[in-house]
Parts: C-alpha cells; structure tokens; sequence
C-alpha cells in the first residue's frame, strides 16, 4: 500500500480528484495518510476532512524564519512515514532537505507543457497569463519528479490542451485541470502505487509487462 501525504495551497480541486480516484477504484494501492496545507484559509484542509482525512495547517506565519518554517513541515511530513509526497497545489518551495529525503519520491503537476511556461514566477492563473500572451495555440499539464531545480524534475506524464479563441485566464485554467490535471496525477499516483514507473538518466520509463 502506498502512503501518500498531499501538500496544498488552495481550492484543492487536484486533491478531491486524487480522493475521488481512491475512491472510484481507479488508483488502487494508495492510502492518503494527511493533507497538509501552507494556509490555514483553504477548502483543501475541509474537503480532507470531509473524507475523513487527517487534515493540518503549517504556516510560515506561525515561525520566526524560514528555517523554522522547514524543519516544522519536514516533521509534519515525516510524522506519517510517507511513501510518497504529491505536490497538489503546493506554491511553496520545497526544502532542499525535504528534496533529498524524499529523492524521486515527491510529484508535483504544473499547469503547463514543462519546459514551456515554467520556473520562477510560473505559478497559478500566471501560468495562463502567459500562455494567452504569447499566443500559443496548445497548453496543458505535466506531472513530474520533484529534485532541487523548479519544475525541473523527471517528467512523469503529459497532456494537451487546445487554447480556443477568447479564452480567459480562469477559461482556459478550468479546461486544463478539467481535461489534463485531474486525471494525470491520480493516474501518476496509481502507476507509481503499482510499480509500474522506474527512473534512469534524470527520465521516467514505465517498465515492461
Ligand atoms: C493547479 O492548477 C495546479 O496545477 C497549480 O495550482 C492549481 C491548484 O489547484 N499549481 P487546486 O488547489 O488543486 O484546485
């Protein structure tokens, strides 16, 4: 069974995604042992608790710096013994301690087409922003491996998503969790609660049979 602890920032729309799989079957093997959330304002920790999940708040406005920020989240962490950390949501930075600990073991998805429209500053609706911008025609979502660069990971999964003629920032952000998010990291999640991903070389490979 893999434990898995899901960190959170906001409307946590990816994390019902991942309960409702659970759920619905369609990730099999996972066990969500706690959401954690950066924010103590957010539906996220409600829809947990709602499933009956162990639901708690670590904000950096509770501690003095951002050291004590960090090692007070890597013990929230290391409290339920994860599998596997799933980034859903999550706007904070992840400490380089947390990176190494959990070295392929933290997942994160980025509402884009990595390594278009990503790193600092890509974050949320901004990723959209961009996206309308520029004037690409094709967006969508990336799961990857979590290691020390922003959103510079081992690319677990990709999906496309067709930018359409007056798309809005909050159209276009609804489309993409819609047709790509919701389904790539519960599907990330059942493949790596099922053996079925190894990493070599910094890239993902799903294995044979
Ligand atoms: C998602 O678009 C995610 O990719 C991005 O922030 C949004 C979070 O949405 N990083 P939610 O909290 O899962 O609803």
């Amino acid at each position: 069974m893999l434990n898995i602890v899901v960190l959170v920032s906001g409307g946590g729309t990816n994390l019902q995604a991942i309960i409702d799989a659970i759920a619905a079957g369609t990730v099999t093997n996972t066990r969500i042992a706690a959401v954690i959330s950066n924010n103590k304002a957010v539906k996220s920790l409600e829809r947990a608790r709602n499933a009956g999940i162990p639901a708690i708040c670590v904000s950096p406005k509770d501690f003095e710096d951002r050291e004590a920020f960090h090692q007070a989240l890597l013990t929230a962490v290391d409290q339920y013994e994860p599998d596997l950390v799933v980034l859903a949501g999550f706007l904070v930075k992840i400490p380089e301690e947390m990176v190494h600990r959990y070295s392929n073991r933290i997942v994160n998805i980025h509402p884009s087409l990595i390594p278009s429209f990503c790193g600092v500053g890509y974050y949320g609706l901004r990723v959209h922003e961009k996206v309308l911008e520029r004037g690409v025609k094709v967006t969508g979502a990336t799961v990857h491996f979590v290691n020390e660069g922003m959103d510079e990971g081992p690319i677990i999964a990709q999906k496309a998503v067709v930018v359409e003629d007056g798309d809005t920032p909050e159209i276009l952000q609804r489309r993409v969790m819609e047709q790509a998010e919701w389904l790539l990291l519960p599907a990330a999640i059942d493949d790596i609660a099922n053996g079925r991903l190894r990493v070599a070389d910094g890239k993902v490979f799903r294995k044979e049979g």
